[in-house]
């Protein structure tokens, strides 16, 4: 794998196969495997007493705490800041300054790597540009939020079992959804996947980003429902919106209901990367088809092998210790 995942485009789908395969080794070892066990596989995994700097400008739930308990689980350290209100970056510190001071303290503690999430599109790469240790991208902007696309990824395999020939329904603010850019990104990875795009009007995703798309783009659900095998929604951002007014034109302009639940088919999957606000009705929480709430939790496992891969590791290598 390349030294920083800063786009679902710097993975190849034989390194996602892998990153799997090696997801599905942690999730057997996770949450509490005895000391004695774990300990054989710790040098291998190269990430015992590692340090994993968090550098969070937006707020989270479930990125930066999966990161957090992943690399815990793996035996190693977490440092950093979840709001630039409590850090240097408060006092006028730059990007680039906090990039280095982690990669620093990274460097003196035998290793580790960058998590950072950002409100500008691009400013992953300013971090990876300024730091040797492996930096990922927890989202920058409305551009991309790999690590999200490999877990959404990962349940998709899980639960379907292939992710070739999928039918996939795509419904939100697409505007400013870089979970919803990744996801088609590694989308394109895979074979015969279809599409079907809606957004309320403001909030179309550009025709640029369509045109990497190489599979089937259509726009609107309409009458769709019932031959989708996933259906994916994404909350409107209201933190992108300059004027409250605007966001308050489109909020709860679309939802999820039990009732267009029972248009849908048993197999399909009921997606969200979270936090959900009211693009899906609590009652469908119940509905077996809804999978948020696992999603969100293999978030623990993928972000294991994704950062044991970036510092080195292989199941190959775990296997055989
Ligand atoms: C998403 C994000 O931050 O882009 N959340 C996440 O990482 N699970 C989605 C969102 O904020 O709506």
């Amino acid at each position: 794998m390349k030294k920083d995942l800063l786009s679902i485009n710097d993975i190849s789908r034989q390194e996602i196969e892998a990153l799997f395969d090696l997801a599905d080794f942690m999730a057997k070892i996770e949450p509490e495997t005895p000391r004695d066990s774990m300990n054989k596989w710790l040098l291998e995994m190269h990430c015992a007493d590692k340090v994993l700097a968090k550098m969070f400008f937006e707020p989270s739930t479930s990125t930066t705490s999966s990161f957090e308990l992943a690399m815990l689980n793996l035996r190693g350290k977490v440092v950093g800041f979840n709001s630039p209100e409590v850090s240097a970056v408060s006092k006028g510190e730059s990007l680039s300054d906090t990039a280095r001071i982690y990669d620093g303290y990274i460097k003196r503690s035998g290793g580790g790597l960058i998590v950072v999430r950002h409100p500008q599109a691009g400013a992953a790469e300013i971090v990876a540009e300024c730091a040797e240790s492996p930096v990922i991208n927890a989202g920058d902007g409305d551009n991309e939020h790999p690590s999200q696309a490999l877990v959404d990824l990962y349940t998709i395999q899980k639960r379907r079992g292939a992710i070739d020939g999928l039918i996939v329904g795509i419904w939100g603010d697409l505007k400013h959804s870089r979970v919803a850019r990744s996801l088609m990104l590694g989308l394109n990875k895979f074979n015969d996947i279809e599409f079907f795009l809606k957004a309320p009007s403001e909030l179309w995703t550009d025709a640029y980003f369509l045109e990497q798309i190489q599979h089937e783009v259509h726009l609107g659900l309409m009458g769709i429902f019932p031959e989708l095998d996933v259906l994916y929604v994404v909350r409107i951002k209201k933190e992108r919106f300059e004027d409250p007014k605007d966001y308050e034109a489109v909020m709860s302009s679309y939802c999820v209901t039990p009732e267009l639940m029972e248009q849908c088919k048993e197999s399909m999957l009921l997606m969200h990367p979270l936090p959900r606000v009211d693009e899906i009705a609590k009652e469908v929480d119940k509905d077996p088809r809804a999978v948020y709430f696992e999603q969100a939790a293999n978030g623990i496992p993928v972000r294991m092998a994704l950062i044991a891969t970036l510092l080195g590791t292989s199941l190959e290598a775990l296997e055989n210790s």
